[in-house]
């Protein structure tokens, strides 16, 4: 699929959906309980939920689609060897491994995929395993977890990991757990909350970054409800998409706490935020400060899923910025990309080099789902000519209906889905001025 972008100043409102990263433990949570029945509101209607559902209904489940509401049967679950086509699409699908241990003591998945961001290693996940009891057998294309776990064991993670803390509390599920050194991602916390109201004795000792889990005594559960958080990432990029716009809009549906350090890092470099109840507005600015040093890291840090947005919105500061990207340094492929679009943009010793740069369009193309949000903003504040984005289906994995949001809000977007149409569309279109160096 092919984007074509114009300059823009965004205007109006935008309604953010449920959490795709919170949509996996919520599944996976519902498995490890043993419930027959789960029903997930709120549930963006995305590419990488739909390949969840795919697998699951591999694994033996069924699923019905009702608004934004989606229902899975889990009586026929079973230690199916999942495909690993669908396994590997996605890194989500990583939390069937704790859900399966925490249903039937046993796993066996393909490896799971995601963007390609960086290294993204399950080393951490097996080690969970391994701490509580589990042999585990790892080949490229498969790891598999069998042997009876302890009814009580202590986990201690050596770096901070999302999904890994999530499938560590998947699998403690019906033991007692200390787990140390987890991630505190507000997904983290909501499949905490999942548990708690399912009547887990689990809790989140925040200060020593441990959670202790005693599923010991738990009672069986038939049927669980669910209701998915908004969506952090992509209020984020609401965000900053208005404020490199100099656009003005009001973001609704928002957990404001989530996007905090965002909002930090808009307000010191000059954008106007006011932030009401679960509504946050956005006022750009012509011009902002730059950010002496940005580090990416766990939450409530700023986020690695943000870092790609706001390195283009940092072109517009009036000095140098730097960022670090300490959760996946090599996230960096819209770097190459704006660089076609004329920006003074870098990678030194580590860290992202962005001098202030009038950027303009360009024919350039989108190598992940966050890259590919971010080479949006850049075709929206691209000068001069227009901007032809490829591989832009990227977006449909984790932002839903992005194409209908943008243009509510007045930006400049449209969206062909191949070539021939698009040169067709393209002349009928507009002004269409093909960038030549
Ligand atoms: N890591 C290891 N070993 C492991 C696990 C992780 O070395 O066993 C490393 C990773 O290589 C990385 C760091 O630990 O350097 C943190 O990775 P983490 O495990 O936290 O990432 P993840 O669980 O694979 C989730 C989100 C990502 C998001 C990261 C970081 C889901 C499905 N994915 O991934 O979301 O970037 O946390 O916050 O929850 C996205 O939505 O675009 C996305 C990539």
């Amino acid at each position: 699929m092919i984007a074509i972008l114009e300059k823009s100043i965004v205007e109006g409102e935008v309604n953010v959906s449920g959490s795709k990263n919170a949509f996996f433990p919520a599944v996976g949570a519902g498995i490890a309980l043993g419930a027959e029945k789960i029903v997930i509101k709120n549930t963006p209607k995305i590419k990488d939920v739909f390949v969840m559902l795919e697998l699951l209904r591999e694994l033996g489940c069924e699923y019905k689609i009702q608004n934004t509401e989606i229902i899975i049967n889990t009586e026929k679950i079973k230690l199916n060897n999942v495909s690993p086509e669908n396994f590997g699409k996605i890194r989500g699908s990583v939390v069937i491994f704790g859900a399966l241990l925490g249903r039937f003591e046993k796993a066996k998945i393909p490896m799971p995929g995601g963007c390609k961001i960086g290294k993204r290693p399950i080393d951490q996940h097996i080690k969970a395993a391994n701490s509580l009891g589990y042999r585990v057998e790892e080949n490229e294309e498969y790891v598999e977890a069998y042997g009876a776990p302890k009814k009580e064991g202590k986990i201690k993670f050596d770096i901070k990991t999302v999904t890994g803390t999530e499938n560590a509390i998947l699998m403690s599920i019906n033991s007692k757990v200390e787990i140390e050194n987890v991630a505190i991602e507000p997904e983290v916390q909501e499949l905490i909350n999942y548990l708690k109201k399912y009547g887990v004795d689990i809790r989140l000792e925040l200060k020593e970054d441990k959670i202790l889990i005693d599923g010991t005594k738990r009672e069986k559960i038939k049927e669980v409800e669910f209701e998915l958080i908004p969506d952090r990432i992509e209020a984020g990029t609401w965000l900053i998409l208005a404020a490199a716009t100099e656009g003005k809009i009001k973001i609704k549906n928002v957990i404001s706490e989530h996007i905090k350090a965002v909002v930090d890092v808009l307000k010191e470099c000059g954008a106007k935020i006011k932030i009401f109840g679960n509504k946050i507005e956005v006022e750009g600015n012509k011009k902002y400060k730059p950010v002496d040093l940005l580090i990416v890291a766990s939450y409530p840090a700023f986020p690695t899923d943000l870092q790609p947005q706001i390195s283009v919105m940092l072109l517009k500061a009036e000095g140098k910025s730097r960022i670090k990207d300490n959760i996946f340094p090599e996230r960096i492929s819209h770097i190459r990309e704006l660089k076609k679009m004329g920006a003074d943009i870098s990678v030194e010793n580590g860290e992202i080099i962005i001098n202030p740069s009038k950027i303009h369009g360009a024919e350039i193309e989108a190598k992940d789902l966050r890259s590919t949000a971010a080479l949006v903003i850049a075709g929206l504040v691209a000068e001069k000519k227009q901007t032809i984005l490829k591989n832009f289906e990227l977006i449909e994995r984790g932002y839903e209906n992005f194409v209908k949001k943008l243009k509510n809000v007045n930006a400049k977007i449209e969206v062909f889905e191949d070539e021939i149409r698009k040169e067709e569309i393209i002349k009928g279109i507009s002004n269409y001025v093909p960038y030549s160096t």
